[in-house]
């Protein structure tokens, strides 16, 4: 099962893509989880992806495609994956489609969690990351069993860089300029499902568990 998960900045698609990679058995592939990766470890990319994401910029196509293509080419995705953060602009999701057709494939499903802008800003602020393993706390909404510290690997976590509030603001129009437009993209294609994301993460998953099946 391929699945791409779309949505604002802060909707909730890691902690959706998660929770559907551990049910499906299948790999949750996040381009920013790549890129912060590559931040904390000090390499070229992550020196270079940096300059983009503190400003809410998106990295430029070349850099992200490449990147996404060289993971998904690995073993572990041959069964399907979930996809989140990739695509987020059209020429993206066209690279994509042209990867999976040469190989007689597709993406099965395209899961919009819809939140609008007013809850964004709110769950940013409470936001905290574990940079070693891609899960996602919220200090209100989903604390970790103990403060700072990661529940799934004992790592510390952190605050995003980018979740300064001017920071949101930007991210949030770069998205409606050129990431929500793949709603229509995916809706063309016949494979969108939208959830409504404002609702607890549970509800959200078991929605979601309803459109891709037991
Ligand atoms: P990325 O890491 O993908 O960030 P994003 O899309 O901005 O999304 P977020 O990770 O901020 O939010 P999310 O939807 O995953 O929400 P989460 O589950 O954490 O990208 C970062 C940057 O990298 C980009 O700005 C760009 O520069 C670059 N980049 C990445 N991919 C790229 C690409 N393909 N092309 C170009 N550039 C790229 O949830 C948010 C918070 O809310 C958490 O605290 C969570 O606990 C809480 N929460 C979740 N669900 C609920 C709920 N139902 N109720 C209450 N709280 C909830
Ligand atoms: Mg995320």
């Amino acid at each position: 099962m391929k699945i791409v998960m779309l949505g604002a900045p802060g909707a909730g698609k890691g902690t959706q893509a998660k929770m559907i990679a551990e049910k499906y058995g299948i790999p949750h592939v996040s381009t920013g989880d790549i890129f912060r990766a590559n931040i904390k470890n000090g390499t070229e990319l992550g020196k270079e992806a940096k300059q983009y994401m503190d400003q809410g910029k998106l990295v430029p196509d070349e850099l992200t495609v490449k990147i996404l293509l060289d993971r998904v080419a690995q073993d572990d995705c041959k069964n399907g994956y979930v996809l989140d953060g990739f695509p987020r602009t059209i020429p993206q999701a066209n690279v994509l489609d042209e990867a999976l057709t040469k190989l007689g494939d597709k993406i099965d499903y395209a899961v919009n969690v819809d939140v609008p802008d007013e809850n964004i800003i709110n769950r940013m602020g409470g936001r905290r990351a574990c940079v070693a393993c891609g899960a996602t706390y919220h200090v209100v909404y989903n604390a970790p069993k103990t403060e700072g510290i990661c529940d799934v690997c004992g790592k510390e976590l952190i605050i995003r860089d980018d979740d300064q509030p001017e920071t949101v603001k930007n991210r949030l129009n770069v998205y409606h300029e050129q990431t929500q437009p793949l709603i229509d993209f995916y809706e063309e294609k016949g494979v969108l499902k939208s959830v409504d994301g404002t609702v607890d993460m549970k509800d959200v998953f078991a929605a979601i568990v309803e459109i891709l099946g037991e």
